[in-house]
């Protein structure tokens, strides 16, 4: 659903803009404000169900995916592709806001060959996996008939892929190679003003980081970006990118500042830890104001 820009979505929230159309019965929203009617309840109870569930991603990074979910769903319409699930914790986010807002299944892509969380895959082992934990976790959130289970490495997945994509959730290998397979094997079935986002990139992986800054950052096929926690985002916008130039230059300055610090793919130890921390404080990353979040996209 695309709805015609009457007036801006900034300082408004869920309850203003439903009062505002039941007031003149007029009104009409700009592309994904419907959701601010009660995208606050439906992150709120994702969050309770995935947040006992070991992994990384926090608290403010899960209501940002789901934001981006939400987003997708109300203005593109395309599937939310996970790579890398590991017990479920983003996979449940996503697929409650899957649900809520009508989207089809999640498709969640993992070989699930650890039972500890492993960011740079370099063998297969059969004798411990998250998958028993996945299904098991998905199923006390009562998601599982909304998640698409690919236990699958996603270079594998991405040779036959042929679905457009709303929401690309790209948090598997984490190495250079991994990242940049991901992002070149699906991010060509993005929808325009589909979304990109990887996480760890403000943490000390190879990939994720310079992905975005070469790939994304870097290109003309994308418009609004930034980052929130360790998350970086983008929004595919062929054609039209422009209008984002200089917002997107700004943040590949503060990106491809870290790039040599993590490019060995070692971790970091002593004044360059401190150095490489240094330069990431200067890249902005808060959660955003989610109407003026969706205003920018417009
Ligand atoms: C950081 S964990 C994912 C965490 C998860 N998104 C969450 O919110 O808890 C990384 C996962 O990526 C998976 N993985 C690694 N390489 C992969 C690949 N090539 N394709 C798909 N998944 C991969 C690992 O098995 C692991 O479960």
């Amino acid at each position: 659903m695309l709805f015609a820009v009457r007036c801006r979505a900034s300082q408004r929230d869920g309850r203003a803009i439903r009062s505002e159309r039941e007031r003149n019965g007029r009104r009409t929203l700009v592309a994904g404000e419907e959701i601010l009617q009660d995208f606050d309840s439906v992150i709120d109870a994702a969050w309770w169900s995935a947040k006992n569930i070991p992994g990384f991603l926090t608290e403010h990074e899960a209501r940002f995916i789901g934001l981006l979910a939400a987003y997708s769903a109300s203005t593109v319409r395309g599937h939310i592709v996970e790579i890398g699930s590991f017990k479920g914790r983003s996979t449940i986010i996503l697929a409650t806001v899957a649900r809520h807002y009508g989207l089809p299944p999640v498709v969640a892509i993992d070989p699930h060959n650890f039972n500890s969380i492993e960011l740079q895959h370099h063998r297969v082992t059969e004798d411990s996996s998250s998958f028993a934990e996945f299904e098991s976790n998905l199923k006390a959130a009562g998601v599982s008939d909304v998640v698409e289970v690919h236990r699958a490495y996603s270079a594998d997945l991405a040779t036959n892929w042929n679905r457009p994509i709303g929401f690309l959730w790209i948090d598997g290998d984490h190495s250079y190679r991994g990242a940049k397979l991901d992002f070149d094997g699906f991010s060509p079935y993005l929808v325009d003003r589909g979304l990109v986002a990887f996480h760890d990139a403000l943490h000390e992986f190879a990939g994720p980081i310079r992905v975005f800054a070469e790939d994304v950052l870097r290109s003309d096929r994308f418009g609004a970006s930034g980052f929130v926690g360790s998350i970086a985002w983008s929004q595919h916008r062929p054609g039209a990118s422009s209008r984002w130039d200089s917002m997107k230059k700004s943040l590949a300055r503060g990106a491809e500042r870290l790039i040599p610090f993590v490019s060995d793919e070692r971790p970091l130890r002593g004044p360059r830890k401190m150095l490489y921390k240094l330069n990431r404080s200067r890249v902005p990353r808060s959660l955003p104001n989610v109407s003026e979040w969706i205003a920018q996209l417009q």
